[in-house]
């Protein structure tokens, strides 16, 4: 016996003359990730008699659970469609659902890197503001879909950042640095990426300066010198964030590094420990590079934003500070990427 989910498979009911320019066909799980209650997008039902697309639900208006069913069993048959005008509100719809997305024939590469890159954001901000299991556990199920979605295709790390580099306003500054991180990971380790520890070496890379949502913003957008009491707090940032992982259960090497040593510097100059040269891992080597990039192209109050490829090569330049070879992979990764 066939299930529902064949039939949506199968599409046979599908007609030729059908304009598939103008609608798509709705995925049934990406429709039960819709926001509860009122859809921001209108529906059209395919009558089968009438070999045509009727309007069938109006943006905005009520949908009740018996409504819910109705259009669920619609789905399921591939009766229901949405306006192709309304893709980018499909895409924000299917956040409710990643696993769903990743399956959804609607959704390109570039739309499923644009949809990380917004719901990673999202969640990595509601943790950082609330740093309890709860938050850490949603973030950490889009961090999963976003490893699957990058494991199939390391090309798709390529989208991210590029996706990620249209907005370099301050607070995307974490999420985009995080991006950068794990494409400059993938891309070092292209032939030998283990899948199973990209999704934990991902966390590793929006959780590294957790530490900072327990310094004072006014304390951060401070615009003259720090004074000394200042300063300490700030340098102990990397060692508070890695308690506060720890009381989390986070024991994992490649999470701990990464917020342990992203402001070690090769020559000794960095901070919290003032490790030098091998002491210093790979994953904090990584951030390193990642976060001073991503401070140097984003837009501040007092100094204007850096041209990608330009703030790379400067780093390039500070081999005594930065490793050579993570910095050199980030200048031939931005020269190969849009935008
Ligand atoms: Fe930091």
């Amino acid at each position: 016996m066939r299930s529902d989910a064949d039939q949506y498979l199968d599409h046979e009911d599908y007609p030729e003359e059908l304009n598939v320019e103008e609608f798509n066909q709705i995925s049934p799980k990406v429709l039960e990730g819709f926001p509860r209650g009122s859809f921001p997008l209108s529906l059209f039902r395919f009558r089968k008699k009438l070999n045509c697309l009727t309007p069938l639900y109006m943006a905005g208006d009520p949908v009740t659970p018996k409504d819910m069913e109705w259009y669920v069993h619609l789905a399921n048959k591939g009766r229901l469609f949405f306006s192709r005008n309304d893709q980018e509100i499909y895409v924000r719809c299917a956040a409710g659902d990643l696993e769903a997305a990743l399956d959804d024939p609607n959704l390109t590469p570039e739309d499923l890197a644009g949809l990380f890159v917004r719901e990673i954001a999202k969640r990595q901000t509601a943790f950082y503001d609330n740093t309890i299991a709860k938050e850490l556990d949603h973030l950490a199920e889009a961090v999963d879909m976003l490893s699957v979605y990058v494991g199939v295709d390391f090309d798709n790390a390529d989208l991210l950042v590029s996706v990620a580099h249209r907005n370099r306003d301050r607070d995307r500054q974490r999420v985009n640095a995080g991006v950068v991180a794990l494409a400059i990971y993938v891309h070092l380790n292209r032939d030998r990426v283990i899948i199973e520890n990209l999704s934990t070496v991902a966390m590793g890379c929006f959780l590294y300066d957790i530490g900072m949502s327990r310094v004072s913003k006014l304390m951060t957008d401070k615009s003259g010198q720090l004074s000394t009491a200042e300063r300490r707090k700030l340098r102990e940032h990397p060692h508070r964030g890695c308690e506060m992982l720890k009381r989390l259960g986070i024991e994992d090497e490649e999470i701990l590094e990464a917020c342990a040593q992203h402001h070690e510097r090769l020559d000794g100059t960095g901070y919290p420990m003032q490790l030098k040269g091998k002491e210093i891992g790979l994953y904090g080597r990584i951030l390193a590079v990642a976060d001073s990039y991503c401070a140097m192209v984003t837009d501040r109050p007092h100094s204007p934003r850096r041209n990608a490829v330009d703030a790379a090569v400067e780093l390039l330049k500070m081999s005594k500070a930065y490793d050579k070879r993570i910095c050199k992979a980030l200048v031939e990764y931005l020269q190969g990427i849009p935008g």
